[in-house]
This record gives C-alpha cells, sequence and structure tokens, in this order.
C-alpha cells in the first residue's frame, strides 16, 4: 500500500511569482512514504522526498523518541515506481538491533532522519514489534515425496526412491521455533506433498493454539481425501491453505498435473468448501495457478470459478521457475513470452478480480541450478557460500536437518540436536549481516 503522510504538506500560497515557488520547493522537502510491514524484527517499507525525487533520504526506527536503527530508503521498489514516485528507488528495509528483545510490548516508530514526523503504518503512527519473531520463515517439509510428477516441479524427484515421513519427535523439536516467525510464515510442507504424511491431521492439533495462526500448507488436493479430513483442517486453526490449480480442464490437468485426475481433485475441492463455508473461523483459501501457454484462455475463468465457488480469498498467478531438470520441450511449449504477461495482466486486471502476479525476472534464468533441496549437496568451499543475511529463513527436511534458505551450504544441523534451538538460532543471527 502507498500511503503518503497525512500531516498536511506545506502548502504554497497561490500567486507566489515561479521563482519564489522553485525556492520553496528546494527548501521545503515533500516527504511521503509508508511502513509496510515488519518481518522478523525488520520494518520495511519505502520513503521519498517528492520535492527531490533523486535525494534517498534515510528514515530512523525510534523506541521512546530514540533511534534504535536507521537505514537509507535507496532500495528499488516495483511498486513505489508504478505510483509514480521518482525513479522507485526509495524501499528501505530497518532491522531492528537484539537487544530490542528485551523491551516488553515494543512499539516502534519511523521517521525520516531529521525530521519529527512519522511514516504512518497503515492507521497508525507506530508499529507493535514481537522479537519473539526473528525468523523470517520455517519453510518444513513432513514428507520427502509427492503423489504426483508434474513437468514443471520444482523438484526433481527422479533420485527420490522410498517416501520419508517426518517423526513426531522431529515435528515436535520443529514446533519448538513456530513462535519465532510472524504469522502465516510457518509452512507445514514446502516443496511436497503433505497429504502424502498419514498423520498430517495429527500434526495440526499438536501444534499449540496460540500458534496455529502461524502455521500453513500447499496442496495439489489430488489424492483421495475424506470429508474427515476438511473437517480437521477446517477447525486447525491455520493462517490458510494453498491449493495447487492450473487447469479446470480433464485432459489438461492430466498432463499438467501427470497422475492427478481431474474428477477427484473436483470432488475434493468441492467438499472442502462445502465443509469451510459451514466453519467459522475456517483457514483462509488461497490459489496457486501456474501460467503456461495450454492454459493461458482459461486463467481469468480459474480466478473468477475459485473465487465463486471455491471461497478464493487470494490468487496468485505464477511463472515457472526454471530450475534444470525442466525439459527443454516444456519450456517452449509452455512459458509466456513477454507479451503474454502483458495481455494477460490486462485481461485480469479487466475481470476485476484482485490477483497477484508473480512474473519471471527480466534476466535469463535458465543458469539457475536443479533446486532439489532434499539432496546433500557438498559445500561449494566458496566463502561467499558461507555468508548469511537476515532476515534468516530455515528449510526442515523430514529427517529434521536445518538448512538456511537461500544459503544451503552454510549451515546443516539437525533440530534434535539442539537443546535450546531458539537460542541456537539466536546465536546465528547475530552472525547474520543486513541484506
Ligand atoms: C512445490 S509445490 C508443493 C505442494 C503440492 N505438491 C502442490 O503442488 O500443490 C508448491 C507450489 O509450487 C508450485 N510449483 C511447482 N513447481 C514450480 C516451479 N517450477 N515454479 C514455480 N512454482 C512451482 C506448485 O504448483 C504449487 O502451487
Ligand atoms: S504436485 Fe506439487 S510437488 Fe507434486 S510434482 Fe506437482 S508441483 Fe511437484
Amino acid at each position: 500500500m502507498l500511503a503518503p503522510f497525512s500531516k498536511p504538506l506545506p502548502r504554497i500560497k497561490l500567486g507566489s511569482s515561479p521563482d519564489r515557488l522553485l525556492r520553496l520547493a528546494h527548501l521545503r522537502p515533500q516527504l511521503a512514504g509508508h511502513v509496510d510491514r515488519v518481518e522478523a524484527g525488520t520494518l520495511i517499507g519505502w520513503a521519498a522526498d517528492l520535492a527531490h525525487p533523486g535525494r534517498r533520504v534515510a528514515v530512523e526506527c525510534c523506541h521512546n523518541g530514540r533511534p534504535v536503527a536507521s537505514a537509507v530508503a535507496n532500495e528499488f521498489r516495483q511498486d513505489v515506481e508504478a505510483a509514480g514516485i521518482g525513479d522507485g528507488v526509495h524501499g528501505f528495509t530497518c532491522v531492528l538491533p537484539d537487544d530490542c528483545a528485551d523491551i516488553p510490548n515494543l512499539r516502534i516508530s519511523v521517521r525520516v532522519r531529521g525530521t519529527q514526523t512519522a511514516l504512518p503504518h497503515h492507521e497508525s503512527y507506530d508499529v507493535a514489534v514481537d522479537m519473539r519473531e526473528f525468523l523470517w520463515f520455517i519453510a518444513t517439509d513432513i514428507v520427502n515425496n509427492c503423489n504426483l510428477r508434474c513437468p514443471f516441479c520444482v523438484v526433481d524427484y527422479s533420485a527420490v526412491k522410498a517416501t520419508q515421513l517426518m517423526t513426531e519427535g522431529t515435528y515436535r523439536s520443529l514446533l519448538r521455533l513456530i513462535q519465532c516467525v510472524p504469522d502465516g510464515n510457518f509452512y507445514l510442507s514446502c516443496l511436497h506433498e503433505p497429504t502424502l504424511h498419514p498423520r498430517l491431521n495429527q500434526f495440526l492439533e499438536l501444534i499449540p493454539v496460540d500458534a496455529r495462526k502461524k502455521a500453513f500448507f500447499t496442496t495439489n488436493l489430488a489424492r483421495p481425501l475424506k470429508e474427515a479430513d476438511f473437517h480437521a483442517w477446517a477447525h486447525s486453526g491455520l493462517h490458510h491453505i494453498n491449493v495447487s490449480l492450473d487447469t479446470l480442464d480433464a485432459d489438461r490437468f492430466a498432463v499438467l498435473r501427470k497422475f492427478g485426475r481431474l474428477d477427484a481433485f473436483r470432488r475434493n475441492l468441492n467438499l472442502l468448501a462445502e465443509v469451510f463455508r459451514r466453519t467459522p473461523g475456517a483457514p483462509l483459501l488461497r490459489y496457486i495457478t501456474m501460467a503456461f501457454r495450454s492454459n493461458f484462455e482459461e486463467i481469468p475463468e480459474i480466478v473468477r470459478y475459485s473465487r465463486e465457488h471455491w471461497l478464493a480469498s487470494e490468487n496468485e498467478i505464477r511463472y515457472t521457475f526454471n530450475v534444470a531438470h525442466i525439459t527443454d520441450d516444456f519450456r517452449r511449449q509452455e512459458y509466456l513470452h513477454k507479451e503474454d504477461w502483458e495481455v494477460l495482466t490486462e485481461r485480469l486486471h479487466r475481470s476485476g478480480y484482485p490477483v497477484r502476479i508473480s512474473y519471471p525476472p527480466e534476466d535469463d534464468e535458465q543458469k539457475i541450478p536443479a533446486q532439489n533441496y532434499y539432496e546433500f549437496q557438498e559445500p561449494t568451499g566458496d566463502p561467499s557460500y558461507m555468508r548469511l543475511f537476515k532476515p534468516l529463513g530455515l528449510r526442515a527436511r523430514p529427517d529434521g536437518t536445518i538448512l538456511v534458505g537461500g544459503a544451503e551450504d552454510a549451515l546443516r544441523v539437525n533440530i534434535t540436536a539442539l537443546k535450546d534451538p531458539v537460542r541456537f538460532f539466536r546465536a546465528v543471527l547475530k552472525e547474520c549481516q543486513p541484506r
């Protein structure tokens, strides 16, 4: 959200000479900005001087009026640029120091350095920061396998021979970290298919009630599921559940969701939506639709249908992370070109339903190696791989191995071996540099 300062900007009297206007503009900055969100002890937002859009302003995070951290607002933000604010290079990421964790009920106000005016955070001028949430995310996988073999899948399953299930003991160990992430940032399952775990529903119940909002999972919803499963999910208190929904066409489904059947998927989804509709407080349902040439024409209809029939609270339209094992044939046949994305964006905007579109990066992504986190990769020995950055996100494999998201070579420890994982990762965080 791009909200300007609510403090009135200096008014320039009509009738002033152009020369005087110029001088006033020079003397009086027109500051604008917003604190968008807090993640893992980090305040993220934007700030700019509209009178001098080339200038980079600095912001200070203050507790009781005293600065505790600062940052220059010089990060590029596409949304800021799209809102017509200079060149868009006005984003900031301000990391609070660890000793803020000792302050009970911490509230932080953010102001542009050298001024007394605070940046708004939605309707308020200060932000509650829960310093228990020092981790960005924890992406757990309670299984290592999937019932399907989608041709675009980010995981290379060619080496996965047997299904590995996370034990209750390992899972309980991981739950010791759940309070350390913001709401909606504890993936019960990230890369694989959680419904393969026979104890998924019991695992949901093991999450402390006051931490249920931290968690979510993503499912292909293509396995045979029972009404009791959907009741368990509806009463789980989870933040949300993501459902993958690429097509409503049976033949296309069989290709894109290889080994899956549209009729089974639809039966599940109809029942899930019916149970969720009847259950107050059921998790939000979000839908992820991969955008391909084959489903291009039906994407607006998928969004409409999921909103009107399947309780969609959010639709994400996603490009394919171009991992190495995806075949060249699939790339050639299915990847959208730049112009296709433009057409799709236009059509989706015209349809009136809000969507989140994850566009492919501009640069050539072909070089990205396979991101098969299941496979053990030997450390490269390159010290640059050993650097850790804030905010810190963790991945957890079914056997309890914890890796650092984006720096998988940097650290490898088993959660079950840690006496006090909160203390351990707080110490790791001290070694991290700001991104
Ligand atoms: C890896 S899957 C795991 C969950 C589950 N098996 C499913 O497909 O819903 C998580 C999400 O990532 C999407 N996905 C899979 N491969 C992808 C890729 N190469 N690029 C981007 N998203 C991908 C899936 O469509 C799904 O919505
Ligand atoms: S269903 Fe999900 S995890 Fe399974 S192959 Fe497809 S994208 Fe990959």
